[in-house]
């Protein structure tokens, strides 16, 4: 029997903190029923407090989401959450995302207060939540760096107070996967109340390991996952929803998780993310990276042609990839130019495809990629019996 991981999207908001990719209402208004699409479960739409156009962007967004929960930011503050509130008035399911650091760097920086404090204000914002939604999830801002103790007490005391889901947010991207997956665990096997909740990661990408730590946090008893498409968010992003869900698809035999995400959907909201957002998605990102299933040397074009399986642990049509994934390069050999020839209409025995290799390469030699045109254009008219 599977497992089911909530996927938490928050492209929308914690995405939308990346530099340069602040969202309208508009553009949320179409990004939002993308996600919900996807089959995400819950939809970060936005910080309401923190600006009348975000206010507009939850309520109207909220608005649309038919099957997703509707969740909104705010801090451990009264007038946060009753904008939070006021913002999600119109949602099927709203919910209060609200929360506090509780490292003591952020308690002493920050906050210039007390564990005691901090722990106060906390259940104290929870409650208040509770009094305009059933549904509060409850941040232990910096939980990657918190006191583990301490954190299990703050989070204890939360549950009491209210809070449907705990999220422990690895803010500054420092945890290890072994880590973070020992705290989780910790978490699970020390806080009262805690199997009554929904145990949540929030990953950031800071070392490269927010995926990695994701699943990890997955692995010991959380079943949500925050995460924001092409892996947005601040500084080095957050855990990139496409290759968690894929991870935890890919490896489901092994760990007995599922997700909601409908997987043949993902390359065209991650280009709808990456166009809306302005931000292009670098080449070689796992999953929707333009050279994701792209194989150009000899030698992996081969043995691709021979059974994908060589070099391909996922079929790109599963994710939604169309096309040919053979590029020519000066690396490529001649199965791979037959292969493409073939596929243009132009397909050579073997004496002709010397003679088209020769010439192939030397076109090669003086681009990064030779595409369709370059064959039509040059190889094709060498054997009159094509027609491209
Ligand atoms: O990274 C973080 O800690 C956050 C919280 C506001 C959830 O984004
Ligand atoms: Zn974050």
């Amino acid at each position: 029997m599977s497992q089911r991981v909530y996927i938490f999207d928050t492209t929308l908001r914690d995405g939308e903190q990346v530099p340069g990719c602040k969202l309208t209402t508009a553009e949320k208004k179409i990004l939002g029923p993308a996600l919900e699409d996807l089959g995400v479960d819950i939809l970060e739409i936005g910080f309401p407090h923190s600006s009348p156009g975000d206010f507009e962007a939850v309520q109207e967004v909220s608005k649309l989401l038919k099957t997703a929960t509707s969740c909104a930011l705010s801090r451990a503050i009264q007038k946060d959450i009753d904008v939070a509130a006021d913002a999600l008035q119109y949602a099927k399911r709203p919910r209060i995302h609200t929360g506090i650091g509780t490292s003591d760097s952020h308690i002493k920086y920050k906050f210039n207060s007390t564990r005691e404090k901090v722990l106060e204000r906390a259940v104290a914002a929870v409650k208040y939540a509770k009094g305009f939604v059933e549904d509060v999830e409850f941040y232990a801002e910096d939980a990657g760096r918190s006191d583990l103790e301490y954190l299990c007490q703050v989070l204890e005391a939360v549950i009491k107070a209210g809070a449907t889901v705990l999220n422990i947010p690895d803010t500054t991207g420092y945890c290890l996967p072994d880590m973070y997956g020992h705290k989780i665990k910790y978490i699970m096997e020390n806080v009262a109340g805690v199997h009554n909740v929904i145990v949540s990661t929030h990953c950031h990408n800071d070392l490269g390991l927010a995926t990695a730590n994701s699943v990890s946090g997955v692995q010991n008893g959380a079943r949500q996952v925050e995460c924001t498409m092409n892996g947005l968010g601040e500084r080095a992003g957050n855990a990139a929803l496409e290759e968690v869900a894929m991870v935890l698809r890919q490896h489901h035999h092994e760990l007995g998780f599922e997700t909601g995400i409908q997987y043949k959907k993902i390359t065209e909201v991650s280009r709808l993310v990456s166009e809306t957002m302005g931000m292009p998605v670098q080449a070689n990102k796992a999953i929707v990276g333009r050279n994701a299933f792209a194989h150009s040397s000899g030698i992996h074009q081969d043995g691709l042609i021979k059974n994908r399986s060589t070099y391909e642990i996922i079929d790109p049509a599963d994710v939604g990839v169309e096309g040919h994934n053979i590029v020519l390069t000066a690396r490529s050999g001649r199965r791979a130019l037959a292969y493409r020839l073939d596929q243009i209409g132009c397909p050579l025995n073997d004496v002709d495809l010397n003679r088209a290799y020769s010439k192939f390469l030397e076109i090669a030699d003086q681009k990064k990629e030779v595409v369709d045109t370059d064959l039509a254009q040059e190889i094709v008219p060498m054997f009159e019996k094509v027609n491209v």
